[in-house]
Protein backbone atom coordinates (compact mmCIF):
# COMPACT_ATOMS: atom_id res chain seq x y z
CA UNK A 1 0.00 0.00 0.00
CA UNK A 2 1.09 3.17 -0.90
CA UNK A 3 2.08 5.61 2.02
CA UNK A 4 -1.14 7.93 0.68
CA UNK A 5 -3.18 5.19 0.39
CA UNK A 6 -1.72 4.03 4.32
CA UNK A 7 -2.75 7.85 5.61
CA UNK A 8 -6.26 8.12 4.04
CA UNK A 9 -7.20 4.45 5.79
CA UNK A 10 -5.76 5.52 9.31
CA UNK A 11 -8.00 8.75 8.58
CA UNK A 12 -11.10 6.75 7.84
CA UNK A 13 -10.09 5.05 11.21
CA UNK A 14 -10.42 8.55 13.09
CA UNK A 15 -13.57 9.21 11.29
CA UNK A 16 -15.09 6.15 12.31
CA UNK A 17 -14.10 7.11 16.18
CA UNK A 18 -15.48 10.50 15.79
CA UNK A 19 -18.24 9.73 14.30
CA UNK A 20 -18.96 8.21 17.68
CA UNK A 21 -17.62 10.87 19.83
CA UNK A 22 -19.09 11.83 23.29
CA UNK A 23 -16.04 13.84 24.54
CA UNK A 24 -18.29 17.08 25.02
CA UNK A 25 -21.35 17.82 25.51
CA UNK A 26 -22.23 18.82 21.72
CA UNK A 27 -22.54 15.43 21.27
CA UNK A 28 -26.19 15.65 23.02
CA UNK A 29 -27.11 18.55 21.06
CA UNK A 30 -25.67 17.32 17.89
CA UNK A 31 -27.60 15.77 14.52
CA UNK A 32 -24.40 14.50 13.17
CA UNK A 33 -20.93 15.05 13.33
CA UNK A 34 -19.05 16.70 10.29
CA UNK A 35 -15.78 15.17 10.06
CA UNK A 36 -15.05 17.40 7.45
CA UNK A 37 -14.75 16.06 3.89
CA UNK A 38 -12.61 15.99 0.76
CA UNK A 39 -9.17 14.37 -0.64
CA UNK A 40 -7.34 13.13 1.85
CA UNK A 41 -4.22 13.79 0.12
CA UNK A 42 -5.02 17.71 -0.61
CA UNK A 43 -2.47 20.14 -1.01
CA UNK A 44 -5.24 22.85 0.16
CA UNK A 45 -6.96 22.23 4.01
CA UNK A 46 -9.76 25.09 4.82
CA UNK A 47 -10.58 25.51 8.43
CA UNK A 48 -13.46 26.89 9.38
CA UNK A 49 -15.82 27.45 12.29
CA UNK A 50 -18.13 25.18 13.11
CA UNK A 51 -21.48 23.55 11.45
CA UNK A 52 -24.63 25.10 10.90
CA UNK A 53 -28.01 23.77 10.84
CA UNK A 54 -27.80 22.06 7.18
CA UNK A 55 -24.07 20.88 7.80
CA UNK A 56 -25.49 19.30 11.14
CA UNK A 57 -28.64 17.56 9.27
CA UNK A 58 -26.03 16.23 6.17
CA UNK A 59 -23.19 15.79 8.36
CA UNK A 60 -20.62 17.37 5.84
CA UNK A 61 -18.91 20.88 6.31
CA UNK A 62 -20.28 24.29 4.19
CA UNK A 63 -22.88 22.90 2.69
CA UNK A 64 -25.39 25.86 2.86
CA UNK A 65 -25.04 29.19 1.21
CA UNK A 66 -21.56 30.03 2.65
CA UNK A 67 -20.45 26.37 1.02
CA UNK A 68 -21.65 27.92 -2.27
CA UNK A 69 -19.68 30.95 -2.35
CA UNK A 70 -17.18 28.76 -1.49
CA UNK A 71 -17.33 26.28 -4.27
CA UNK A 72 -17.36 29.06 -6.62
CA UNK A 73 -14.52 31.05 -5.52
CA UNK A 74 -12.40 27.71 -5.58
CA UNK A 75 -13.62 27.16 -9.10
CA UNK A 76 -12.18 30.78 -10.04
CA UNK A 77 -8.80 28.71 -9.29
CA UNK A 78 -9.36 26.12 -10.79
CA UNK A 79 -10.15 23.63 -7.78
CA UNK A 80 -13.26 22.15 -7.01
CA UNK A 81 -14.69 20.71 -3.04
CA UNK A 82 -13.36 17.27 -4.11
CA UNK A 83 -9.64 18.30 -4.64
CA UNK A 84 -9.15 19.87 -1.57
CA UNK A 85 -9.88 18.92 2.37
CA UNK A 86 -12.78 21.04 4.07
CA UNK A 87 -12.88 20.83 8.30
CA UNK A 88 -13.89 23.25 11.14
CA UNK A 89 -12.99 24.13 14.62
CA UNK A 90 -15.67 21.95 15.80
CA UNK A 91 -17.21 18.89 14.40
CA UNK A 92 -20.23 19.75 15.93
CA UNK A 93 -23.03 22.44 15.49
CA UNK A 94 -23.29 24.62 18.96
CA UNK A 95 -26.77 25.29 19.70
CA UNK A 96 -28.61 28.25 17.81
CA UNK A 97 -24.98 28.32 15.98
CA UNK A 98 -23.31 30.13 19.17
CA UNK A 99 -19.43 30.88 19.06
CA UNK A 100 -17.53 27.33 19.90
CA UNK A 101 -16.44 27.45 24.03
CA UNK A 102 -13.32 26.30 25.16
CA UNK A 103 -14.17 23.06 26.26
CA UNK A 104 -15.42 22.29 22.66
CA UNK A 105 -12.35 23.60 21.07
CA UNK A 106 -10.07 21.59 23.80
CA UNK A 107 -12.19 18.68 23.29
CA UNK A 108 -12.09 18.49 18.82
CA UNK A 109 -8.36 19.77 18.92
CA UNK A 110 -6.88 16.13 18.72
CA UNK A 111 -8.97 15.63 15.78
CA UNK A 112 -8.32 18.54 13.87
CA UNK A 113 -4.88 17.75 14.67
CA UNK A 114 -4.73 14.11 13.41
CA UNK A 115 -6.16 15.19 10.46
CA UNK A 116 -3.28 17.77 9.51
CA UNK A 117 -1.16 14.70 10.23
CA UNK A 118 -2.74 12.13 8.04
CA UNK A 119 -3.53 14.45 5.33
CA UNK A 120 -0.17 16.71 5.37
CA UNK A 121 -1.69 19.72 3.51
CA UNK A 122 0.70 22.18 2.46
CA UNK A 123 -0.97 25.37 2.76
CA UNK A 124 -4.50 25.59 5.77
CA UNK A 125 -6.54 28.34 4.86
CA UNK A 126 -8.57 29.40 8.03
CA UNK A 127 -12.14 30.79 7.12
CA UNK A 128 -13.15 33.99 9.06
CA UNK A 129 -12.10 35.61 12.36
CA UNK A 130 -12.68 32.52 14.87
CA UNK A 131 -10.73 29.93 13.09
CA UNK A 132 -7.57 32.48 12.03
CA UNK A 133 -7.15 33.59 15.94
CA UNK A 134 -7.35 30.33 17.06
CA UNK A 135 -4.88 28.79 14.52
CA UNK A 136 -2.20 31.37 14.63
CA UNK A 137 -2.96 31.63 18.40
CA UNK A 138 -3.10 35.99 17.59
CA UNK A 139 -5.96 37.70 18.55
CA UNK A 140 -5.34 40.36 15.76
CA UNK A 141 -8.88 40.71 13.14
CA UNK A 142 -9.25 38.89 10.20
CA UNK A 143 -9.50 41.93 8.03
CA UNK A 144 -5.99 42.95 9.38
CA UNK A 145 -3.90 39.41 8.81
CA UNK A 146 -6.15 38.23 5.84
CA UNK A 147 -4.30 37.51 2.57
CA UNK A 148 -0.98 37.54 3.89
CA UNK A 149 0.76 33.62 4.54
CA UNK A 150 2.00 32.85 7.57
CA UNK A 151 3.99 29.55 8.84
CA UNK A 152 2.64 27.27 11.73
CA UNK A 153 3.54 24.09 13.18
CA UNK A 154 0.38 22.49 13.97
CA UNK A 155 0.78 19.30 16.05
CA UNK A 156 3.60 17.68 14.25
CA UNK A 157 3.30 19.61 11.20
CA UNK A 158 4.75 22.98 9.52
CA UNK A 159 2.42 24.54 6.90
CA UNK A 160 1.52 27.63 5.48
CA UNK A 161 -1.43 29.35 7.11
CA UNK A 162 -3.42 31.57 4.67
CA UNK A 163 -6.26 33.56 6.30
CA UNK A 164 -9.21 34.97 4.91
CA UNK A 165 -12.37 35.86 5.24
CA UNK A 166 -15.39 33.75 5.64
CA UNK A 167 -17.84 33.22 2.93
CA UNK A 168 -20.67 34.06 5.37
CA UNK A 169 -18.99 37.35 5.49
CA UNK A 170 -18.88 38.07 1.80
CA UNK A 171 -22.79 37.15 2.03
CA UNK A 172 -23.93 39.30 4.48
CA UNK A 173 -21.58 42.07 3.12
CA UNK A 174 -21.06 41.79 -1.06
CA UNK A 175 -18.42 44.69 -0.85
CA UNK A 176 -15.95 41.37 0.38
CA UNK A 177 -16.93 39.67 -2.63
CA UNK A 178 -14.05 41.19 -4.72
CA UNK A 179 -11.42 40.81 -1.89
CA UNK A 180 -12.76 37.16 -1.61
CA UNK A 181 -11.65 36.65 -4.99
CA UNK A 182 -8.08 38.62 -4.81
CA UNK A 183 -7.70 36.48 -1.34
CA UNK A 184 -7.98 33.58 -3.67
CA UNK A 185 -5.70 34.41 -6.35
CA UNK A 186 -3.18 34.61 -3.91
CA UNK A 187 -4.00 31.53 -2.42
CA UNK A 188 -3.77 30.07 -5.86
CA UNK A 189 0.00 31.56 -5.99
CA UNK A 190 0.75 30.05 -2.52
CA UNK A 191 -0.01 26.64 -3.57
CA UNK A 192 2.57 26.66 -6.22
CA UNK A 193 5.22 27.28 -3.65
CA UNK A 194 7.37 24.45 -2.44
CA UNK A 195 5.92 23.86 1.65
CA UNK A 196 7.24 25.52 4.21
CA UNK A 197 10.30 24.01 6.12
CA UNK A 198 9.25 21.45 9.02
CA UNK A 199 10.01 23.29 12.08
CA UNK A 200 11.29 21.35 15.28
CA UNK A 201 9.61 19.89 18.06
CA UNK A 202 9.19 22.49 20.31
CA UNK A 203 9.06 19.67 23.76
CA UNK A 204 12.45 18.35 21.50
CA UNK A 205 13.77 21.82 21.26
CA UNK A 206 12.79 22.18 25.34
CA UNK A 207 14.42 18.98 26.06
CA UNK A 208 17.85 19.25 25.00
CA UNK A 209 21.02 21.16 26.96
CA UNK A 210 21.23 24.75 25.95
CA UNK A 211 24.88 25.08 24.32
CA UNK A 212 25.38 28.23 26.21
CA UNK A 213 24.36 28.94 29.62
CA UNK A 214 21.37 30.32 29.39
CA UNK A 215 17.82 29.12 29.27
CA UNK A 216 16.06 27.04 27.11
CA UNK A 217 14.61 28.48 24.13
CA UNK A 218 11.29 29.98 24.81
CA UNK A 219 8.10 27.91 23.66
CA UNK A 220 6.71 30.30 20.78
CA UNK A 221 3.37 30.71 21.75
CA UNK A 222 2.20 30.47 17.85
CA UNK A 223 2.81 26.77 18.11
CA UNK A 224 1.06 26.57 21.14
CA UNK A 225 -2.14 25.30 18.84
CA UNK A 226 -5.38 26.62 20.26
CA UNK A 227 -3.57 28.78 22.70
CA UNK A 228 -6.19 31.26 23.91
N1 LIG B 1 -19.71 27.88 8.48
C1 LIG B 1 -18.62 27.26 8.96
O1 LIG B 1 -17.75 27.89 9.54
N2 LIG B 1 -18.51 25.97 8.75
C2 LIG B 1 -19.42 25.24 8.08
O2 LIG B 1 -19.22 24.04 7.93
C3 LIG B 1 -20.54 25.94 7.59
C4 LIG B 1 -20.68 27.24 7.79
Amino acid sequence: MSAAAERREALVGVYREAAACTRCPLAETRTRVVFGAGDADADLMFIGEAPGAEEDRRGLPFVGRAGGLLGELLGEIGLDRESVFIANTLMCRPPGNRAPAPLELDACRPYLLEKVRLIEPKVLATLGNFATKLITANPAGITKVRGRPQVHRLGERTVHVFPILHPAAALRTPRLRETMSEDFAALGRLLEQPPPPQLPDPDEIADEEPAAPVTAPPRDDQLDFFAR
